[in-house]
């Protein structure tokens, strides 16, 4: 924020200076302090000026950033005291979305925890009643079966555990960078996961991407492992050149994904129809998780309707740079 007065004299600019430093810190109570007596004492001012500044500082000290009106009035007291409060304003204003933004990143964190204690607590509960089950009719636990069932209890923490450090960890890029055969990940992935679906592969072949393997298969397991979750009967897997860029994109027969939803389904924890999913293991976080992989390969991931009326992934990033076609 800058404040000049053209024709005014050394002490109302330097008050300016002052005023504009210590709002822009956030010290608004601060600034007034300073500069209100400052500029009662410059004496130079003529009284409209005076008056104009004293009902900016009352203005001020009533201001509250959570409420919606946080503007001093531009009133009368010349041009230079005019332009103060516009300047003054415009801090305010940049002070209050600085504040909203700062609420909502606090609502999010606020409901990532609960989201997250709540995903943990199900399966955690869930081994604590087998245990105390066991423990009290010890003669009629069937040990194979209760290890089985506490195996899947903590696989299921464990993944969601997984999926959370590696989502902290993506924000500082690929955990490795070399060269990957894209085409052969996905051939090998979708051998691995489609038993029992009509698959089919449009594979342009050697499609080299640079990365870390491990996370691009896990992007790629997880967006199959939806497919084959949502899928009818048949699944298309393309994956083809396109520019400096490839292009993977899994699409299925399935339910598709609402207009409306098509971005939320990226974000942690989001489960259209959270009974079915989380009966079938899901947490929520694979999509979130892919998208972050994504983007850490300076890539990018959406869904569109596929032409089977289902969802299509359309997963894009850049070809390795020495492999450019
Ligand atoms: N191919 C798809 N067709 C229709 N809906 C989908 C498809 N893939 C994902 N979704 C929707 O997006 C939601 C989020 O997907 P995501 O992969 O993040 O979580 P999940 O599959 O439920 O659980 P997780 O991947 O953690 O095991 C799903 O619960 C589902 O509602
Ligand atoms: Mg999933």
């Amino acid at each position: 924020m800058t404040a000049t007065f053209r024709g005014g004299n050394g002490h109302v600019r330097a008050l300016a200076g002052c005023l504009c430093r210590r709002i822009r810190a956030g010290r608004v109570a601060d600034a007034l302090l300073i500069g209100v007596p400052a500029a009662l004492n410059a004496g130079r001012a003529g009284d409209r000026s005076l008056r104009a500044v004293a009902s900016i500082r009352l203005e001020l000290d009533a201001i509250n950033l959570k409420e919606a009106n946080t503007r001093v009035a531009e009133t009368d007291g010349g041009e230079e005291i005019a332009r103060l409060a516009r300047a003054v304003n415009r801090t305010l204003e940049r002070l209050r979305e600085a504040d909203d933004r700062a609420e909502r990143a606090r609502e999010r964190q606020r409901q990532f925890a609960a989201d997250a204690s709540h995903e943990l607590c199900t399966p955690i509960a869930a081994l604590r009643m087998r245990l105390e089950e066991a423990q009290l009719h010890p003669g009629e636990t069937d040990l194979d079966d209760l290890l089985g069932h506490m195996l899947r209890d903590l696989d299921r923490v464990q993944g969601i555990v997984t999926d959370l450090l590696l989502l902290t960890r993506l924000g500082a890029g690929p955990g490795r960078a070399e060269r990957v055969n894209l085409t052969a990940l996905v051939r090998a992935e979708a051998a691995r996961q489609m038993d029992g679906h009509d698959v089919h592969l449009g594979l342009d072949p050697a499609v080299i991407v640079d990365g870390d393997p491990e996370q691009i298969l896990r992007m790629l397991g997880n967006l199959l492992d939806n497919a084959r979750r949502h899928a009818v009967r048949t699944i298309r897997i393309g994956l083809r050149r396109a520019g400096d860029g490839a292009e993977l994109t899994v699409a299925d027969d399935g339910e598709g994904v609402p207009l409306a939803d098509r971005e939320r389904i990226f974000y942690r924890f989001v489960r259209l129809d959270a009974a079915r999913s989380r009966a079938r293991g899901g947490a929520g976080l694979g999509l979130a998780v892919a998208r972050g992989i994504a983007s850490a390969h300076h890539g990018s991931l959406h869904v569109e309707e596929s032409v089977c009326g289902g969802a299509c992934f359309v997963l894009r990033m850049p070809l390795s740079s020495d492999r450019r076609a």
